[in-house]
């Protein structure tokens, strides 16, 4: 029988403590992976503000992460796409907090569309969010950042390492993103900053992963050498250390979260049926087309 990989929780590696003192500023952190990335930070001692567009969930998610961790997070709500609403959101924290230690930038949008059924505004609109968010997260961040000679991690994808059908919006936003970390990693290393890529692999039970398995591939992702589907605790994982001084000399990378599923990934629509007849994915695709 194939042996499968456990899903470890951060409390049983890491020490208690290490963020004590520090603050975390994640954007997406509402739900999801984000917000189980949050969750984790907090676990080992720091605060957070989780920012995001719709309060109702944000409220609720800090209220619950703040009893779960016997640490403070508070939401902010905001657009990413509008640089003034993140630089309101970093003041609301400096306000409430001081600093700024640890950055996510984890806000994203996707959904299944090919070039020949997305508009020119879908496609800028993933661009938006992705990238110019993960921008204008950065600049509204980084005096901060550098102050306490902080860390950024961007959730990125592995999607776009080859040609995934559906999916050039977000392969477009999130290459972007990967060279953008790269570039703030060299450019602000000097000024004690380090900055670095999470690509996770499929991980299970989240909006992404839902929204992104065709209905017909009955939750499946292709082959998984780990045995397992990912779990939002293998992502907070990967947090923890890459923002722990354990990974002190590690800047500019993109770690893929993902079992090694990534080099056995099959395209999770069938093909080339899903390029020549676009209409007959409508009945697969959970999202709207
Ligand atoms: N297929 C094709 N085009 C789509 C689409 C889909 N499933 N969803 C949105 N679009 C297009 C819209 O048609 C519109 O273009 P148009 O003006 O030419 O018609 C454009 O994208 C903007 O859509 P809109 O819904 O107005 O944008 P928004 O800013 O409210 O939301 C998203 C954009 C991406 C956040 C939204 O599609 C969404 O809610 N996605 C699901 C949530 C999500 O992505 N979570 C993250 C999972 S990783």
């Amino acid at each position: 029988m194939a042996y499968v990989q456990p899903i470890v929780s951060s409390d049983a590696v890491f020490k208690d403590d290490i963020f004590k003192g520090k603050v975390l500023f994640c954007t997406g952190g509402g739900s999801g992976i984000c917000k189980s990335m949050t969750e984790a930070v907090m676990r080992h001692g720091a605060d957070a503000v989780i920012v995001g567009r719709k309060l109702e969930r944000l409220t609720q998610t800090a209220e619950e992460l703040s009893r779960a961790t016997g640490r403070t997070c508070l939401p902010a709500q905001a657009d990413v796409r509008h640089p003034k609403q993140i630089q309101e959101a970093v003041a609301k924290t400096i306000e409430k907090f001081g600093r700024i230690d640890f950055v996510i930038c984890g806000a994203a949008g996707n959904f299944l569309a090919p070039i020949s059924g997305l508009s020119e505004n879908g496609f800028k609109t993933v661009i938006e969010i992705d990238t110019l968010g993960t921008y204008n997260t950065i600049k509204a961040t980084l005096p901060h950042v550098r102050a306490s000679k902080g860390s950024y991690i961007h959730v990125s994808a592995t999607l776009h390492y080859r040609g995934t059908p559906y999916q050039v919006h977000v392969s477009a936003a999130k290459a972007a993103v990967d060279a953008t970390s790269a570039v703030l990693a060299v450019e602000e290393g000097p000024h004690g900053v380090r900055s670095n890529v999470i690509a996770p692999g499929p991980i299970a039970g989240t909006e992404g992963a839902d929204r992104l398995t065709p209905k017909e591939a009955n939750g499946s992702m292709g082959p998984m050498p780990a045995g397992r589907w990912g779990d939002v605790k293998d992502i907070a994982n990967a947090t923890i250390f890459l923002f722990s001084d354990a990974a002190s000399f590690i800047s500019g990378q993109v770690i893929a979260v993902d079992g090694a599923s990534e080099h056995l990934r099959p395209t999770q629509l069938p093909y080339p049926q899903s390029v020549l007849d676009p209409s007959s994915m409508t009945k697969l695709i959970k999202a709207r087309m």
